[in-house]
């Protein structure tokens, strides 16, 4: 099971879900059945390491964030069996790519449909914001991939 973590610049809300989705999966022993990597819509920030600012925040709550910035690329969609985007922005965009390519859309959710808790429509961009910004991103992240994970572990013994 390989799941995909989108967003606009791929240095603060995908590198901090997939860096908190990694832990939850370490910490279940599911290491070798599920897989998680994150990329962006935009190459803005190809090749750099994620947000000190999400890093930081990340780490105060026991995530290493160590992803590096890369662009989604038409392989993703057939390497990948969830593609998971943070705004309506990025979901339209996968999903145009998705169609463009002919590669199966029914693989392309919102994140925020998996948060139990966080009754929001998308991950908000916290670039420009302050701590509160980065903070709100790691509860709803938090929620969410605490949904995502039961959810494949329940497909995964069915
Ligand atoms: P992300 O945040 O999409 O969560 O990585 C952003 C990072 C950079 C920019 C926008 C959003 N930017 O415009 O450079």
């Amino acid at each position: 099971m390989k799941v995909l973590f989108v967003c606009l610049g791929n240095i603060c809300r995908s590198p901090t879900a997939e860096g908190v989705f990694k832990t939850f999966i370490q910490k279940q022993n599911l290491s070798d059945l599920i897989k998680c990597d994150s990329a962006g819509t935009s190459a803005y920030h190809e090749g750099a390491e994620a947000d000190a600012r999400s890093i930081n925040h990340a780490r105060l709550r026991g995530y290493e964030l160590t992803s590096i910035s890369r662009q989604i690329k038409p392989n993703d969609f057939f390497e990948f069996d969830l593609i998971l985007t943070m705004d309506h922005a990025n979901f339209q965009k996968v999903h145009d790519m998705a169609i463009s390519i002919q590669a199966d859309c029914k693989k392309i959710k919102m994140f925020t449909d998996y948060c139990a808790i966080h009754e929001v429509q998308a991950v908000p961009d916290p670039y420009h914001t302050g701590h509160d910004g980065f903070e709100l991103v790691l509860d709803i992240i938090e929620d969410g991939c605490h949904q995502l994970l039961m959810e494949v572990q329940r497909n995964l013994k069915s």
